[in-house]
């Protein structure tokens, strides 16, 4: 199997950095007059927001961009782990109103939420699909919520959001998360990876060995990799004059 958007790939000197760049941009060439954006959650996530939330006043008009959750663990909504109590620290306290705010819903039942948010999904899918999908990498080669073994990496076509948790155990909670079919649908996914402790995860992904990140496919798939997680030394200089 082999992953998306790999060919040719070089690390970035800073991801943080990158994805604002790279959001910016994206936002400059929506094919709408709104965007909308599927966020997820790590330290990585927080170090992109806060990142992004600091771009030049302008670079973003924030009251036209709609913010969705890629995955959320199943916690309240203020929790400490909560995905979306991130992104309001990091991104919406900071640039101020956006155009509108769908955190995946924690209260109430599993089938419940997931119900909703299949909901919220669809209308968004139905309307054009994701602009940007932000994705990471865990050193377990999860993205999203989609664990390795887990049933929710077969989900068919019609089921974009799924009630899930960590076969391996690694990972705590039981979670949100969108499918493989729902991810498929953005115009584009972004996935952001740093540090030493993701590089044996993105060489696994790099040499297509079968993980939930390889499978992600979207209009385009792009990779912001820092230089130690990325693996080989990066040639500097010579070759052909
Ligand atoms: C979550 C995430 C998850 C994350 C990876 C990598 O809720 O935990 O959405 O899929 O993206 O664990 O996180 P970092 O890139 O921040 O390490």
């Amino acid at each position: 199997m082999k992953a998306a958007g790999l060919e040719a790939l070089r690390p970035v000197p800073d991801v943080p950095d990158a994805f604002a760049a790279e959001l910016a941009a994206a936002f400059a060439g929506r094919p709408g007059q709104r965007f909308s954006l599927v966020l997820s959650g790590g330290p990585t996530a927080r170090a992109c927001y806060e990142r992004t939330a600091g771009l030049a006043p302008g670079s973003i008009d924030w009251s036209v961009v709609d913010i969705y959750m890629g995955d959320e663990r199943w916690v309240p909504p203020d929790d400490p782990d909560a995905n979306q109590r991130l992104v309001r620290e990091a991104l919406l306290e900071v640039v101020g109103p956006v155009g509108s705010f769908r955190p995946m819903p924690t209260t109430g039942t599993m089938p419940d939420c997931v119900t909703a948010y299949q909901r919220t999904i669809g209308e968004l899918i139905a309307g054009g699909g994701p602009d940007l999908v932000h994705l990471g990498l865990g050193p377990d080669g999860h993205t999203a919520s989609l664990f390795s073994g887990s049933d929710a990496l077969e989900a068919g076509p019609d089921q974009l959001v799924v009630g899930t948790t960590d076969p391996n155990e690694h990972n705590p909670h039981l979670r949100l998360s969108l499918t493989l079919p729902a991810i498929a649908h953005a115009r584009l996914v972004v996935f952001t990876v740093s540090g030493p402790e993701k590089r044996e995860a993105f060489e696994a992904v790099r040499a297509g060995v079968d993980l939930p990140a390889t499978r992600v496919r979207a209009g385009t798939v792009r990779w912001l990799v820092d230089a130690e997680a990325f693996g080989d030394p990066v040639p500097t200089g010579g070759g052909d004059r």
